[in-house]
């Protein structure tokens, strides 16, 4: 796991659109290879949302080849599908048919929640419908006028072992209301009360915070993974750009001049 941590919510966001953008970048995709990413609803990934949209409006970035899958949905009240867990295994089979994700982005709720999936979910949970846990509408009343009756209570969530199956993980959580969910994240054990534990048995996860998420960690774990900036800083330094591998690809296509 590696833990980034940032002074500011706006700097945790544009370290973790960098990272997105040189991924993609790296990945070289292409017609016949598309890269997909997993993303997350709600407020934490706005910052790094305006960032991409930056990167593509100046032409350093492009999602002509990205096939995105959101993580979650709210359960409106006149219930769009039919059939929701038919709309569920769908979207594992178009997820399947898509290659697997290459890099699922996500946040997480004060009490844990990775996607919508709420404390005591399934640590090997797939795409499903979910009961909404009173925390989590608490939280989100900010987005329906601040009336809890207004919000829904169910949601078509991704399991926690889809996300298990993306080939990387990064979690972005900031704001020091995330704090207690941090710690419980990666300073104790595994544990299906704080499904974002679960990430401690992934092999490429990347945690991008900020400093006031750090407020419930051990200095030692703050400082330990502070040390290693110099090391994760790499990851979006330097920064790639299209527009290089655009004037790379038209030089090399150059015939060499001969008479
Ligand atoms: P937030 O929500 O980014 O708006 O805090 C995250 C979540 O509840 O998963």
């Amino acid at each position: 796991m590696k833990l980034i941590i940032l002074d500011h919510y706006s700097q945790a966001s544009e370290w973790a659109a960098k990272y997105i953008r040189n991924r993609i970048i790296q990945f070289n995709p292409g017609p016949d290879k598309y890269f997909t990413l997993g993303l997350p609803t709600g407020s934490t990934p706005l910052g790094c949302y305006k960032k991409l949209i930056e990167y593509y409006k100046n032409g350093d970035l492009s999602f002509k080849y990205v096939k995105t899958f959101n993580m979650d949905e709210y359960v409106v009240l006149d219930g769009n599908a039919a059939d929701l867990q038919a709309e569920c295994d769908a979207f594992e089979e178009k997820i399947k048919a898509a290659g697997g994700i290459e890099l699922f982005v996500g946040g997480i709720g004060p009490d844990g929640h990775i996607a919508f999936n709420e404390p005591g979910s399934s640590l090997v949970s797939r795409t499903r419908v979910k009961t909404l846990a009173m925390d989590t509408i608490l939280a989100n009343a900010r987005f329906f006028d601040g009336k809890l009756a207004n919000v829904p209570t169910m949601a078509l969530t991704v399991g926690v072992g889809t996300v298990m199956d993306a080939r990387e993980v990064m979690i972005l959580i900031t704001g020091a209301h995330k704090a207690f969910a941090l710690y419980k994240a990666i300073e104790e054990g595994v544990n299906h009360m704080w499904t974002v534990s679960a990430f401690q048995q992934h092999p490429r996860t990347v945690f991008v915070c900020d400093e006031d998420a750090t407020l419930e960690l051990k200095v030692k774990t703050v400082k330990y993974f502070k040390g290693l900036m110099l090391v994760h800083n790499k990851l979006v330094d330097p920064l790639y750009s299209i527009k290089e591998k655009e004037i790379e690809k038209s030089q090399s296509s150059k015939k060499p001049y001969s008479d």
